[in-house]
């Protein structure tokens, strides 16, 4: 070897040992990649400064599912409420007919007992909706004080309608946890608990949440035959001349089985609410409306509507069939308005029904969840 070769060796050699020795252990989280089911929208709803990462997510679970959240560190069971008492995740993380904490199916304020505004909402595919959170999309880009998951946290944790908390106390009780601070370092490179973070991971987790995984799904892909009651009831649900639900709640060509958007959907003659629709964007012909629920996992999620007043899906049916309340506000889409509904029958609701059974998820029906 002569000099150079020699000289070029030892500089490869020097610069090998550098990078080696440079090389600081592995601290950056691991991106979160959401799995999108077949057919559904791309366009993913996630603020540029809380990118999703498997650290954050876990992180995110365990705060989600911590009933010591609502800033409460004594053992007093009367009260402890985490985020997972009204968004049961064996009900599409919606408040279910058998909640141990409310029999009744009404959330209520852990420490006041107040009720809360509206019924619970399931907390799936919301990172798929760029339209607005809550019954009437007033958590939303045109909303200074509240426009993200994030945002929602927060209320969640102080609203005196729920987890009755404070920052000082939920920060005081997520920090005596000792759990917390390695978690915290994984997720956003170091020990300190604050409450953005708090907000932050837990936002990461509910945007987890996906559903897309049911017989529907399959048969989407071509993978399975519904049966010819379950493809009936389909046809009825998208087409006009059927049942015609499809304008507000999806088809094979929308599978969130939402549009997101806001209606007014006949449930009542005078809409008594003093937060619908209306009363976030002033326009009258928002009176009495809400956003479309998906119907994904519907069987698991009653009670139904913004106000939960339907225990059962029969009880919606029969509402869609014959109990329409006509009002000038009822949106365009609600056809047979005037004849209080569509009319079908017994046999065609059961074949919707059905159909809907069709877009519960396996993890459902095999008890996983
Ligand atoms: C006492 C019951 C209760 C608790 C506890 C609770 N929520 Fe909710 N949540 C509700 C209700 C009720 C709504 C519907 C609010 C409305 O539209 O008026 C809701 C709505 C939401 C939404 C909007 C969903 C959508 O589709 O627009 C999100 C997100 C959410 N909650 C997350 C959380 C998180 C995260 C926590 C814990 C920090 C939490 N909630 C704790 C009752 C609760
Ligand atoms: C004009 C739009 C529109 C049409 C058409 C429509 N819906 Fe709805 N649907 C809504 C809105 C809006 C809500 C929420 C209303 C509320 O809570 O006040 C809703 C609520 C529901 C709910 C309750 C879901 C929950 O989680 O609370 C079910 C179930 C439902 N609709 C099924 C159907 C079926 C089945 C059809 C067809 C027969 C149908 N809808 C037609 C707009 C519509």
């Amino acid at each position: 070897m002569n000099k150079t070769k020699l000289a070029g060796f030892c500089l490869l050699l020097l610069a090998g040992l550098l990078t080696v020795s440079c090389r600081k252990p592995r601290t950056e989280p691991t991106p979160y990649v959401i799995d999108i089911p077949f057919g559904f929208p791309t366009r993913l709803n996630i603020p540029a400064d809380n990118p999703m990462t498997e650290e954050g997510v876990a992180l995110g679970k365990l705060l989600f599912e911590d009933e010591h959240l609502c800033g409460y560190q004594g053992s007093d069971p009367d009260s402890l409420m985490s985020c997972a008492y009204c968004h049961v995740r064996s009900h599409n993380y919606d408040i279910g007919d058998d909640n141990p904490h409310f029999p009744d199916g009404i959330a209520k304020g852990r420490s006041t007992g107040k009720r809360t505004i509206h019924n619970v909402m399931p907390l799936t595919n919301l990172v798929f909706n760029n339209e607005g959170y809550f019954w009437n999309g007033s958590v939303c880009a045109a909303n200074a004080n509240a426009s993200s998951i994030e945002d929602i946290v927060r209320m969640a944790i102080l609203a005196d309608d729920e987890m009755c908390g404070t920052e000082a106390r939920a920060l005081a009780a997520i920090r005596a946890d000792s759990r917390y601070p390695e978690m915290f370092k994984a997720a956003f490179g170091s020990e300190e608990i604050t409450m953005v973070r708090i907000q932050k991971a837990i936002a990461q987790y509910v945007r987890s949440l996906v559903s897309g995984n049911s017989k529907f799904d399959r048969y989407l892909k071509g993978r399975e035959q519904l049966t010819p009651q379950e493809l009936h009831g389909y046809i009825l649900f998208t087409t006009e001349e059927g049942a015609d639900c499809f304008h507000c709640h999806g088809s094979d060509g929308s599978p969130l089985f939402t549009t997101n958007l806001f209606y007014n959907n006949g449930l009542d003659a005078v809409c008594m609410d003093d937060h619908d629709r209306y009363a976030f964007t002033g326009d009258v012909m928002d009176k009495g409306a809400y956003r479309a629920p998906s119907l994904r996992n519907v069987m698991v999620s009653a009670p139904y509507m913004h106000d939960g007043r339907f225990t059962n899906i029969d009880e919606v049916l029969t509402f869609y069939n014959e109990g329409l309340q006509f009002s000038p506000y009822v949106s365009p889409l609600m056809h047979k308005l005037e004849e209080g509904g569509r009319h079908l029958t017994p046999a065609e609701l059961s074949d919707i029904k059905a159909f809907l059974e069709t877009l519960t998820d396996d993890e459902y029906l095999n008890g996983s969840k």
